[in-house]
């Protein structure tokens, strides 16, 4: 086996070690047997899986500065509890069948359970914050309240963007930045703080976070158009049914001619669901959308690159977080 082969296969299998950790964590959290509709939708979302990234980047960051992720398990699991407390809220917004390939809380019981038991989520969170220092708590609670309510802002930006037909493509990059990025920088700060880096690593890596979690959401938003049903573990085209500004929508909207944007306009009104999806499909082929909203993609993609150029560790170091990004814009669900 070739040299780098052997390193990648290396770092796979520790991304896949990490993975578990927070898997075995997850398994062994205990929660109340009663009353039963808040916590059997608690235990459904958070054993339902998922790529687990989030955690997955705070223990490599403080594993980068201090050679022991163990110090970041509180955050980690902080980090990944908050990330589905979003999840089940998001999917009552979204009117979301299927996550992660299994019916949304809110259809398996219903909204009432969905909202209550996704605050109790987020409380959890609190609590496995709360267990760091009071050195370190203050910085820990001043990043992680920042973010919470970015990605709250985000959300609001997100359902409004719906009902509007003027969306720039700097206020889509505002909105998925609070929505979904700053959630990635923040993982990684935590990370970095417990892990005793300095300062400017910590912001280098937020920004490298927040840079990958854009070109993150740009495939997130692709991958609702262009996934494989069968692989993506959510409802295809939901975002398309949804009329969701997303990258695509408005790459369509700014490089339509007038018979292509008023064959879309008309879509966004039509009733039928499928064929509303393939029409939009159809006006994307045409367009090329696909590969713009790619290259886009890659250009986040490289900014973060940069970022994580500037933090000051050795270069071998920083190959797990490269690994993991080449993964995370290469994934199918
Ligand atoms: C889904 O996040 C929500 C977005 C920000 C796009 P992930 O794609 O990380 O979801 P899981 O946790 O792996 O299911
Ligand atoms: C979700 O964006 C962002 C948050 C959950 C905060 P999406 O609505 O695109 O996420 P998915 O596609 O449902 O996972
Ligand atoms: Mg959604
Ligand atoms: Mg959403
Ligand atoms: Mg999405």
């Amino acid at each position: 086996m070739k040299s780098e082969d052997k390193k990648l296969n290396e770092m796979l299998s520790q991304i896949e070690s990490y993975r578990s950790h927070i898997t075995n964590e997850i398994a062994a959290t205990q929660f109340p047997e009663a009353p039963l509709n808040l916590y059997e939708p608690v235990k459904y979302i958070l054993d339902l899986g998922g790529k687990r990234m989030r955690p997955i980047l705070s223990m490599m960051a403080c594993e980068m500065f201090s050679g022991e992720y163990q110090k970041a398990l509180n955050a980690a699991m902080g980090v990944e509890i908050f990330h589905n407390f979003t999840l089940i809220h998001d999917d009552i917004m979204d009117e979301a069948p299927l996550r992660r390939g299994k019916e949304t809380v809110h259809k398996k019981w219903n909204e009432r359970v969905g909202l209550l038991s996704g605050d109790a989520l987020m409380i959890e969170s609190y609590k496995r914050l709360s267990q760091y220092t009071p050195e370190l708590l203050p910085r820990i609670l001043k990043l992680y309240n920042i973010t919470a309510i970015e990605v709250c802002e985000g959300q609001q930006m997100d359902m409004d963007f719906e009902s509007r037909e003027d969306v720039t493509i700097d206020e889509y990059i505002v909105m998925i930045r609070k929505k979904t990025a700053v959630l990635l920088g923040c993982s990684l700060q935590l990370g970095a703080l417990v892990g005793g880096s300095s300062d400017k690593d910590a912001q280098d890596l937020y920004e490298f976070g927040t840079n990958l979690g854009i070109a993150f959401q740009l495939q997130d938003d692709i991958l609702d158009v262009f996934a494989d049903q069968s692989k993506f573990g959510k409802q295809v085209g939901g975002d398309i049914i949804a009329n969701k500004k997303t990258y695509l929508l408005l790459k369509a909207l700014e490089t339509a001619n007038s018979s292509q944007l008023s064959r879309l306009k008309t879509l966004f009104n039509e009733t039928d669901l499928n064929k509303k999806v393939e029409g939009v499909k159809e006006i994307y082929a045409e367009l090329d959308i696909q590969n713009k909203s790619i290259e886009k993609m890659e250009l986040f993609y490289k900014t973060a690159m940069k970022n994580l150029d500037d933090v000051n560790v050795d270069e071998s170091k920083k190959m797990p977080l490269r690994t993991l990004a080449n993964f995370l814009l290469s994934r199918e669900s």
